[in-house]
């Protein structure tokens, strides 16, 4: 039945879009926003940035996580304390206890997206085991950079292909490589100052069989379904549009090879295998201090005001499922289900898996080595223990 669902579904080859409404089965967000993630509790050992990521009774104690009077959650690096030498600076990583299969829909709404010099935040995805079960990378981006980048990761090759019609401007094509298939976006606004001066936005990712699709809007452009979206009701994705970044199933990448049920995870690091490559970061913020490096020009010393606008504000997280049935809190059998046979968002697997284990990572390749390719002034690898990053600075930025 699977297979010859997503053959159906290749040839299709349409716009994302589905006739029916996503159901929601969680939603992050108020005083119970922290309720079913683990922190992480370690210093940054996978990309190697200068920071602890503190665990959840500490980063409440320092005020690294918490929820502010408006009811938003709010996920910051530690800006008041003089760091010496040789020590790291604190935030924080989470990650969801549970795990979202094919067939769900993510979507984030964030006012404030952590920025500046050094500052490298994150919201994505990825599976158990690392990269084996894939990534999906939907907001990140570095140090002044003016512009998000999303991204797949996969272990195996799987090549982008364009069929499917997205605003964003493709980087790569090749989601197995260090810097994965990265898609830059095009919308004015979509990270640092000018993100959260127009208050900020909503990121959708539909996590389907048929594609990995991701949708941005930026505050003023909210479709009317999602302005009016409450933690209960559910959501419809036909009438969205163009995505901001197409990744569809294609005959050279059956993303059911490469992904498996994901996590969602927010974390934000400093420096590291791609803020702090001295080539990255030089370009752009070597000129910011009296060393030009990355680590002792930022963490070192006080965090105000440097870090002032190294946080996370976020409305919601919430995640959504094509199917009518109940999510389990246990890992099960999942039947398929589908929906519509014609439409490209026809779902097969419904389960919602609870874990543990709060990262998974384990992978251990550590590589960053710069290379230039066409229209890219910089690029970079770096195989990262639960992270595959993407070091891509665009010409002209
Ligand atoms: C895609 O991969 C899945 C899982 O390995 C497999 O069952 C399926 O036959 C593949 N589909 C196609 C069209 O190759
Ligand atoms: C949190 O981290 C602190 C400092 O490392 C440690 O003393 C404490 O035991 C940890 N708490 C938990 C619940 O793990
Ligand atoms: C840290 O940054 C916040 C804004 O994010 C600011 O309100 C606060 O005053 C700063 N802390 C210090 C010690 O300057
Ligand atoms: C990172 O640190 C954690 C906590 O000490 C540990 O469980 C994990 O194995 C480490 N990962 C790597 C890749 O070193």
């Amino acid at each position: 039945m699977f297979p010859a669902i997503l053959s159906s579904l290749l040839v299709a080859s349409t716009l994302p879009t589905a006739s029916n409404a996503f159901d929601i089965v969680k939603d992050y967000s108020g005083t119970n926003f922290f309720q079913g993630w683990d922190f992480y509790g370690s210093w940054d050992n996978l990309t190697l940035g200068d920071v602890w990521w503190l665990n959840q009774t500490e980063a409440t104690a320092e005020h690294l996580a918490y929820v502010n009077d408006a009811g938003h959650a709010i996920i910051r690096v530690d800006n008041t304390t003089n760091v010496p030498l040789n020590e790291k600076r604190n935030t924080v990583r989470i990650t969801t206890q549970d795990l979202y299969d094919w067939g769900s829909l993510f979507i984030i709404d964030v006012l404030h997206i952590p920025y500046g010099c050094s500052v490298w935040p994150a919201f994505w995805t990825k599976g158990p085991t690392w990269p084996d079960d894939g990534e999906i990378d939907i907001i990140e981006s570095i140090n002044l950079n003016p512009n998000n980048q999303m991204a797949l990761h996969t272990a195996g090759s799987c090549l982008k292909d364009d069929s499917v019609p997205q605003t964003g401007r493709n980087v790569g094509q090749d989601c197995s490589t260090g810097s994965g298939c990265v898609v830059v976006q095009t919308e004015q606004n979509s990270y640092g100052p000018g993100f959260a001066a127009s208050g900020g936005g909503i990121w959708a990712t539909q996590f389907d069989i048929s594609g990995i699709y991701m949708w941005y809007w930026g505050r003023a452009n909210i479709p009317a379904n999602l302005a009016q979206a409450t933690s209960t009701s559910s959501i419809d994705v036909s009438t969205w549009g163009t995505p901001s970044a197409a990744f569809p199933a294609n005959a050279k990448c059956n993303l059911t090879e490469h992904f498996t049920p994901q996590q969602l995870v927010i974390d934000i690091t400093l420096c590291g295998d791609w803020a702090g490559v001295p080539s990255i970061y030089g370009s752009q913020c070597g000129h910011m201090g009296p060393t030009g490096t990355c680590y002792q020009d930022n963490v070192v010393g006080p965090g105000s005001p440097k870090y002032d606008n190294a946080f996370f504000e976020i409305n919601y997280v919430r995640a959504y499922t094509a199917t009518k049935a109940a999510p389990t809190a246990q890992s099960t059998a999942s039947s398929a289900t589908v929906l519509d046979g014609s439409s490209p968002t026809a779902t097969t697997v419904v389960t919602v898996v609870t874990t543990g284990n709060p990262s998974g990572a384990q992978a251990t390749a550590l590589s960053t080595k710069s290379s230039a390719v066409k229209s890219v002034a910089a690029s970079g690898i770096g195989l990262l223990a639960g992270v595959l990053m993407t070091f891509v600075m665009i010409d002209g930025l």
